[in-house]
């Protein structure tokens, strides 16, 4: 039987509890959660509690020292993240640290610069990095099935109220990271639409802040172009609602949809195929970084690809330039 990974979590709110706790209870073959720490003990307590974490730690530090945990998972507000990383790599611990690796672009810089200093292991919990949907959508791009591709319409559009836990979380309505919703959730799509098509070459956009609850920007639109020629438009506004696809392909023998749940074919003559795997990203995102951990499998997913999708949500929040091409 493979060892188990000893994971202690530094962060129990919203997403440890909603995401990661069912998660958890179903990794109990590969993870055991040791010790957990939060700002107020009291809320880790709690959530020890409900997840059956044996040792609840004072603080980070006390976390990070513990001699037994081989690596933290850390699940923090966006602009925290950064300085919590470099200290439980410091420690000597293994670390997933939450999408996205930082609060703006600069700061991901130095980040993945000073992390460079240490050995052990790294990865960002980019969900959508272990959707089989999208590998599904990627495969069928390879094989030609949707022609040449001419445009992409990446569309996250949400609405976003009290009624929705993370509209209540202190630190989002008073961001100190860039652009609000627009990154904090435009970063998963930024991953797949870097892992389909490339880096954009070419990128325009305007914002817009309409709701006064959701500082700074509720809204981004951009236009894209890609290395492969196509061209695309993005739309992320966080104060309207429109439960369509997150992404459509349009190619010269065919369409495609993602969807939350699945990614659907069209043919030019109209037939279609659905692909749905029932996989949970969050589990399969925390098995593969116990097989990165324990066993030395390659991460899929690197600080380096963090800092690209950053670079990307970035660029369409209003901040900072997309790289230079490099020269054909
Ligand atoms: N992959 C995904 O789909 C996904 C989805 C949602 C969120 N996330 C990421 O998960 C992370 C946490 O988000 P969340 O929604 O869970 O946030 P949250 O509910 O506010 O939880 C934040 C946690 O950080 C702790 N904390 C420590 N210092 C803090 C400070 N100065 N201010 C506020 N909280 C502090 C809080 O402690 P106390 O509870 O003790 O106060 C709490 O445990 C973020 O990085 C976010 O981007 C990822």
């Amino acid at each position: 039987m493979k060892r188990k990974l000893r994971l202690g979590l530094l962060g129990t709110g919203v997403a440890a509890r909603t995401l990661y706790l069912p998660a958890f209870a179903r990794l109990g073959d590969r993870i055991e959660v040791l010790a957990c720490a939060s700002r107020h003990r009291e809320n880790a307590a709690g959530y020890a509690r409900l997840a059956g974490i044996p040792v609840v730690a004072r603080d980070a530090r006390e976390l990070f020292s513990l001699p037994h945990l081989d690596a933290v998972f850390i699940s923090l507000p966006i602009h925290l993240q950064p300085r919590y990383v470099l200290s439980a790599l410091a420690a000597g611990k293994a670390v997933l640290s939450e999408k996205p690796l930082a609060p703006n672009l600069p700061a991901g810089r130095r980040l993945v610069a000073a992390a460079g200093r240490y050995s052990s292991p790294w990865l960002i919990a980019e969900n959508y990095a272990f959707l089989p949907e999208l590998d599904r959508l990627r495969s069928w791009l390879h094989q030609g099935r949707l022609g040449e591709v001419r445009l992409v319409e990446v569309r996250q559009v949400t609405w976003m109220d009290r009624r929705n836990p993370y509209f209540n979380t202190a630190w989002r309505a008073r961001p100190r990271h860039l652009g609000g919703f627009v990154l904090d959730g435009g970063v998963h799509l930024a991953h797949v639409v870097r892992r389909l098509f490339g880096m954009p070459v070419e990128l325009k956009r305007l914002t817009a802040a309409f709701a006064t609850d959701l500082p700074p920007i509720d809204t981004a639109v951009a236009v894209l172009r890609f290395p492969g020629g196509a061209v695309g438009t993005w739309t992320s506004c966080f104060s309207a609602r429109d439960p369509g696809p997150l992404l459509r392909v349009l190619g010269s023998r065919g369409n495609a949809e993602l969807h939350r749940d699945r990614v659907v074919r069209r043919t030019a003559g109209g037939r279609e195929t659905t692909y749905r795997s029932g996989v949970d990203s969050y589990e399969a995102q925390l098995r593969h970084f116990a097989d990165v951990v324990l066993d030395g499998a390659p991460p899929a997913f690197t600080p380096a690809d963090g800092l690209a999708d950053l670079t990307l949500i970035a660029s369409i929040c209003g901040r900072g330039a997309l790289p230079r091409p490099a020269p054909r």
